[in-house]
């Protein structure tokens, strides 16, 4: 198959037997480009960083260890070779990192500079979360902190204003709906094909479990299942929106949930990452899923020309088994408008790009001094993501203080058997769980909606 895409402001056209090499692998083997570095090759240490420019795309960093090839069609590429100006002048970040001493071995730098760089091209001020999915073993953060903020007022070099391509794939086997009615028309017939979304799971699939994929759909040129739309009634979610983009649209709504999802993955996991993805694998510890449940999100399911919408919670049948049929998609997810009263807790055990050992969401407001319209969802209590309907039913109607927090807490035990993993023992899930609990007694009162 050949895939056009930009590649540092050239067109280019990659060639491959296998729709899974990776953007990393084709840039070390076959474009000679040897600037972009592995480290992990799963997405954890960004030493593979480059910038990807869409259509309608601001450029973003993106890992290249887990992005395959046929994604970038449509697409415009910029490595760490291509920061240099034509006239051979560096990037603001590159003579940033020589000013403040910002690289020791190396190995990481190209992934830090197209980093910084990419959020440099955003406007992006919140270096240390920008940086958060860059690891570097040697120099230390405090001299790469001090680079981004030098060259927040620099301008943005003309040679780095990329713009996307038209996408072209040829002669492929895979699969490449432009809209969602092409992919529901292919899917049906082709139940069994792979669909790759943002491929943060997928990614992992073939690098670390070398799984060969048999029939593939590429859902990137999917633009009507991207975006969030706000009515008055509702927040609409495509499913391929990434998880950087929800964070930013949910914010003002629930700020809570959108704080969460800053401490998902890294800025590059979360522009690869969709919305869909996360909720299609039923993984029992995906970040999405407790507030969408906890906030009474609807799902939204198509197969052919059958739609069909579901409670979120319902969608989750046991672990590994959700509510899908063969050929039907996640086309959306929808949260229906209300008074801000989410609370959302993630422990893990790193602050920053770690999978939650527990995440718990809680949704209530207090009417006239009771507890009301209880919702509590947690990720990591049990195989799926659940709804803790005891604990909900112990603080219903009840006035928040400590007693009815601590029977709420106690009522846990009734709706979870957590398990013991690598990430928490079972009684530590349990404890911590309690904990978030009982911690609505001190949050502040003005994060639980009060409703008149
Ligand atoms: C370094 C790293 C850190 C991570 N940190 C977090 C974290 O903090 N929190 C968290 O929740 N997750 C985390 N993840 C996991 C991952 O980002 C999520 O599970 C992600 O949301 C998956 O979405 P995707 O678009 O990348 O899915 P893909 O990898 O493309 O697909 C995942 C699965 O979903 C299916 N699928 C995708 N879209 C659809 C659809 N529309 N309809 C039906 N099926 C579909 C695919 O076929 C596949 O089975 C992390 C991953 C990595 C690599
Ligand atoms: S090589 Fe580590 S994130 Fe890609
Ligand atoms: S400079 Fe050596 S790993 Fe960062």
């Amino acid at each position: 198959m050949e895939i056009d895409f930009r590649l540092n402001g050239e067109d280019v056209t990659a060639t491959t037997d296998n729709p899974t090499t990776t953007l990393l692998d084709w840039l070390r083997t076959e474009a000679g480009l040897l600037g972009t570095k592995e480290g992990c090759n799963e997405g954890d240490c960004g030493a593979c960083s480059v910038i990807v420019t869409g259509a309608d795309e601001a450029p973003r960093a993106l890992n290249a260890c887990i992005l395959f090839l046929p994604q970038l069609a449509g697409r415009a590429v910029r490595t760490v070779e291509g920061l240099t100006g034509p006239d051979g002048a560096m990037h603001p970040v590159q003579q940033a990192m020589i000013d403040r001493h910002g690289s020791q071995c190396g190995f990481c730098t190209p992934g830090f500079v197209t980093t910084l760089a990419a959020a440099h091209a955003r406007g992006a001020t919140d270096h240390a979360d920008q940086i958060a999915g860059n690891l570097c073993r040697c120099t230390g953060y405090a001299p790469i902190l001090r680079a981004a903020q030098d060259v927040e007022d620099a301008s943005v070099p003309d040679h780095m204003r990329d713009t996307a391509p038209a996408p072209a794939v040829r002669n492929a086997r895979t699969f490449h709906p432009r809209s969602a009615d092409e992919l529901a028309d292919w899917y049906v017939g082709h139940p069994d094909a792979t669909l790759v979304a943002g491929a943060t799971d997928i990614g992992l699939w073939v690098t670390k479990q070398f799984r060969a994929l048999d029939e593939i759909a590429f859902l990137a040129g999917c633009d009507d299942l991207r975006g969030v739309a706000v009515t008055d009634d509702a927040i609409e979610i495509g499913a391929m929106t990434d998880a950087e983009t929800l964070r930013a649209a949910i914010a003002p709504h629930h700020p809570s949930f959108a704080e969460l999802l800053r401490r998902y993955g890294s800025v590059q996991v979360r522009n690869a990452a969709t919305i869909g993805g996360n909720i299609a694998n039923g993984s029992p510890i995906g970040d999405s899923p407790p507030p969408l449940i906890a906030l009474g999100a609807m799902l939204h399911l198509r197969r052919g020309a059958a739609r069909r919408s579901i409670p979120l919670e319902d969608f989750y049948l046991d672990y590994g088994r959700q509510d899908r049929q063969p050929g039907e998609f996640v086309a959306g997810v929808t949260i229906p408008r209300q008074a801000d009263s989410l609370v959302c807790h993630k422990l893990s055990k790193r602050f920053d790009q770690d999978i939650s050992a527990v995440c718990g969401a809680f949704n209530l407001s207090e009417v006239d001094g009771a507890l009301r319209g209880v919702r509590i969802a947690f990720g990591g209590m049990a195989g799926i993501p659940k709804r803790a309907r005891a604990a909900e039913a112990a603080l219903e109607g009840r006035t928040r203080n400590a007693e009815a927090l601590a029977a709420a807490a106690e009522a846990l035990a009734e709706d979870f058997t957590p398990l013991s993993d690598m990430r928490a023992s079972a009684g530590y899930r349990l404890q911590a769980a309690q904990g978030m609990l009982r911690r609505l007694a001190t949050d502040a009162p003005s994060i639980l909606a009060v409703r008149a």
